[in-house]
């Protein structure tokens, strides 16, 4: 797609980068590292050379599943490329991470500028990891993956962050049609946490039960002794089974 795209050697994040430009997009910046990346959930992103660290600015007409769910469409297109190519085992976890056998590939963090309901613009930063090793420990209980690890022949770095960049933009090009279309008939094929017993943490509680999937606006259902709850954002563990 020939959008401008700058690639950075260092930068502290490409997302804040972005987002300091202002720009309304589109437009992509790509970093070989970053000194302060971001997470979700105020959490950094290790970001040592080798990673892939890119950030895609664009701007809707109306973003009504927020910017969580344009994250959802971004990572089960993550998964579905690196299945192309032959991680065959990769997966998606709500609300965004892309996951290779219970272990974190790559997180999505949506930044929103603008009012979802009018015209507005994101910043998508998608963090790739290349090596487990190289990451270093992530929290208790998280483990991360890397793409080298995992893809039978990777391809040259340049290359495969080409082809990942390719899958963020269309995503973001496939918003707002298509995105109720692959919640139902994509995401379930990819749902690492469909029947799995999970805690999902909230802004002031915590609840357990077992997923049930996606709904077509992006929120997890969830079997709880309450009954079904929907859920529009959280972080999510998953329990011993
Ligand atoms: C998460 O899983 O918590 C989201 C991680 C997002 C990391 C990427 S790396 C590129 C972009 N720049 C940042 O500072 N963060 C995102």
């Amino acid at each position: 797609a020939g959008i401008p795209l700058t690639v950075l050697p260092e930068v502290d994040s490409t997302n804040r980068w972005l987002r300091a430009r202002g720009s309304g997009g589109p437009e992509m910046v790509i970093a070989e590292r970053q000194t302060g990346g971001r997470g979700r959930l105020d959490r950094g992103w290790a970001s040592p050379p080798g990673g892939i660290y890119l950030s895609v600015a664009w701007s809707f007409e109306a973003l009504e599943s927020g910017p969580a769910g344009l994250g959802l469409l971004v990572s089960l297109h993550l998964a579905e490329t690196l299945r192309a190519l032959g991680a065959t085992r990769v997966g998606v976890k709500w609300p965004n991470d892309v996951m290779h056998e219970g272990a974190k590939l790559a997180g999505i963090l949506c930044e929103l500028s603008g009012d979802p309901m009018g015209r507005c613009t994101v910043v998508v930063g998608t963090g790739i990891n290349w090596r487990a090793d190289l990451v270093g420990p992530l929290e208790p209980g998280r483990e991360a993956a890397g793409v080298a690890d995992i893809l039978p022949a990777p391809p040259p770095r340049p290359g495969l962050a080409g082809q990942l960049a390719a899958a963020v933009l269309e995503a973001c090009q496939a918003y707002p049609d298509g995105f109720a279309p692959a919640l139902r008939e994509r995401w379930p094929a990819l749902d690492t946490l469909a029947g799995r017993r999970i805690t999902l943490q909230l802004a002031n509680r915590i609840v357990t039960g077992e997923v049930q999937g996606v709904d077509e606006t992006g929120a997890l259902i969830l079997r709880t002794a309450q009954g079904l709850e929907r859920h529009l954002s959280g972080d999510t563990r998953v329990l011993p089974s």
